[in-house]
């Protein structure tokens, strides 16, 4: 079946991308157009798909969505009837966190949008100082990512929708992320630069809100959003949190499915085996 389908990723450590270009290449007999949502909302760009659906594809950042797809649906939405489905890929792979879409949902909705379809990718966590996984965990979540795209290319091929249920305690949750984030934005994780910065400039034209400008080198305005990209696509890791610098590991471990997916039937280290119990079901899903 032939389909116009946009795939949006807003994405900082390199996972939302990842998914989404897989997905791309899972729809194969569709008409896909795939954005760099930072620089959709960078360019305010965004032509809605004719007649089309829209998949939006971003992370979990301190338990809820980026800003910087709220700032997209802002400005770059226009469409009232568009058709979308969401695809949050957090790192912690239990149902429940899918509830943080609530918030965008609700924005969605407000200017008469329709979300089909709810989707949760887990994928290995990176740049996380306090909690990272082992790899052969990681490739289980790598493994899993895939079956989950196919899943996912062909219920959207097909129209399948797949509601999204809320309750109480999801909403608290995703508001209280929401919370968090703006007092981290706030005061917590204003950004700095280190002398290995060579000046290259980068992170000032991916920075989807102008937040960074180069005055006798680089600077951070207070408008930056926290949306980790300029910490993960400078070359050098010269961008640092001024505060809570244990939440974030350096230098930046990248993704790399091929050397991760070798080590994929290595046992798993005591410390891990009650975790990977919590989660068994989430390998096991229908999505
Ligand atoms: C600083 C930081 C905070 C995170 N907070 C959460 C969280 O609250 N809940 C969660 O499930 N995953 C969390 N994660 C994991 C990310 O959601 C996950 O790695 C995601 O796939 C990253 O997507 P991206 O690479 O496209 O930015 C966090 C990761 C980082 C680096
Ligand atoms: S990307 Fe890194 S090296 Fe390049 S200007 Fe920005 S901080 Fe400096
Ligand atoms: S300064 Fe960096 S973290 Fe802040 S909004 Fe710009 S790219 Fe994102």
């Amino acid at each position: 079946m032939n389909k116009n389908i946009d795939l949006i990723y807003f994405s900082g450590t390199g996972n939302s991308r990842e998914v989404a270009t897989e997905l791309a290449d899972v729809l194969e007999n569709c008409s896909v157009r795939l954005f760099d949502g930072a620089i959709v909302l960078k360019n305010s760009s965004y032509t809605p798909v004719a007649q089309g659906v829209t998949g939006l594809v971003f992370p979990l950042y301190f338990g809820a969505a980026p800003k910087s797809v709220f700032l997209f649906l802002e400005k770059c939405f226009k469409a009232g009837s568009l058709h979308l489905f969401l695809i949050v890929t957090n790192g912690l792979p239990y149902r429940f966190f899918i509830q943080s879409v609530n918030p965008l949902i609700h924005v969605i909705e407000k200017k008469g949008g329709n979300v089909f379809a709810v989707y949760q990718v887990a994928m290995p966590i990176q740049m996380s100082g306090f909690f990272e996984y082992p790899d052969v965990f990681s490739n289980r979540l790598l493994h899993e990512m895939k079956r989950r795209v196919k899943k996912i290319g062909s219920y959207v091929v097909r129209g399948r929708s797949f509601p999204y249920k809320l309750t109480m305690a999801g909403s608290a949750f995703s508001r209280l992320g929401q919370f968090v984030q703006l007092l981290l934005r706030m005061y917590g994780l204003g950004l700095e630069v280190t002398g290995a910065c060579e000046q290259c400039g980068l992170c000032i034209r991916g920075c989807p809100v102008s937040a960074i400008v180069m005055d006798r080198g680089v600077r951070f305005s207070s408008g930056c959003i926290l949306c980790m990209r300029c910490i993960c696509s400078c070359p050098v890791s010269a961008i640092k949190p001024r505060r809570l610098k244990r939440f974030f590991s350096y230098p930046l471990y990248k993704l790399s499915s091929e050397s991760r997916m070798e080590d994929n039937n290595s046992k798993i280290s005591r410390k891990w085996s009650f975790f990977e119990k919590t989660i068994s079901g989430y390998f096991n899903e229908d999505l």
